[in-house]
């Protein structure tokens, strides 16, 4: 099949997007997504050759919406409700207990979810904390959820989920706090606006910052699209962002170690946890 997108200039697109947001796109495993991605853009605006949309996409974006558009279009938003569960017990049993004795009782305990994709891995912070309920009942706690790609932040306002995402959640939990209807399963009113989700990208410095500082960073998933040098900045930046004695919990095949070295790793129940 013959796309718009030559072998060439794929190595032109793909530098342009790690530059601007750390993913790695490798031709071998990458090339067809990204052709029909461009073909399908061009095909919209009427482009009948590369070279326009890649004009369009540096020099006439100035709102960022091309740059959006191709985000909704090339992320891998892969994720589900209870994913890694062990790490939302560790985080109930051990880390906010830990947090809630070393912190001033006026100041919250702030959650990040970097990146939250659609909403189960924050949503599933929040259920964890409130049917442990011990710490919340005492304390402020903050969930922020952020991602690149701005229709997954739309579906996780929304918060109605399919049953692939559902299907790791323990029958009592789903029954108590989702209600089931033709679109599938939506979270408790309760529960929908207990996360702050943005549209953010991890090496936007600024807009990190505008996040403001936090006790607990989950980056799951995500660092494995990213090449080396890209995971050592945004480790550095979620440093950063971290108050002293916090924590990062990173996805099963992330090892912090392998990235920078200035976190402590602690193993809990076979769960490792990084504290700055
Ligand atoms: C596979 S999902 C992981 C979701 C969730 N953390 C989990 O483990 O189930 C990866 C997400 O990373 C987001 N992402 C990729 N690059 C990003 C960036 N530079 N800034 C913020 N989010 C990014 C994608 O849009 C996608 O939704």
């Amino acid at each position: 099949m013959a796309y718009l997108l030559s072998k060439e200039n794929f190595a032109k697109m793909s530098e342009f997007i790690y530059r601007k947001s750390g993913i790695f796109l490798e031709e071998d495993k990458h090339f067809e997504k990204l052709a029909k991605y461009i073909d399908s853009r061009c095909g919209a605006l009427s482009f009948d050759n590369f070279r326009k949309y890649f004009f369009k996409l540096r020099f006439e974006d100035k709102d960022g919406e091309e740059f959006q558009a191709l985000m909704n279009g090339i992320t891998v938003n892969e994720t589900y409700f209870f994913r890694e569960k062990d790490q939302f017990e560790v985080l109930v049993n051990t880390i906010l207990p830990e947090l809630h004795r070393a912190m001033p009782a006026s100041k919250p305990i702030r959650i990040l979810s970097s990146p939250c994709s659609t909403g189960e891995e924050p949503y599933s912070i929040v259920l964890h904390i409130v049917e442990e309920g011990k710490v919340v009942e005492q304390r402020d706690i903050e969930v922020v959820g952020i991602d690149i790609d701005s229709t997954v932040i739309k579906k996780a306002q929304i918060a109605k989920y399919s049953d692939r995402s559902i299907h790791a959640i323990p029958k009592n939990i789903l029954s108590k706090w989702f209600t089931k209807n033709t679109m599938g399963y939506e979270l408790s009113k309760d529960l929908q606006g207990s996360v702050d989700l943005q549209v953010a990208n991890v090496f936007d410095k600024a807009q990190m910052r505008k996040l403001g500082k936090f006790d607990v960073i989950f980056s799951r998933n995500m660092l494995i699209y990213f090449d080396d040098a890209s995971r050592k900045e945004v480790a550095m930046t979620f440093y950063d962002m971290l108050n002293p004695g916090g924590f990062v919990l990173l996805g099963h095949a992330e090892y912090m170690s392998r990235i920078v070295s200035v976190f402590k790793a602690r193993k809990i129940d076979n769960t490792l946890i990084y504290q700055k």
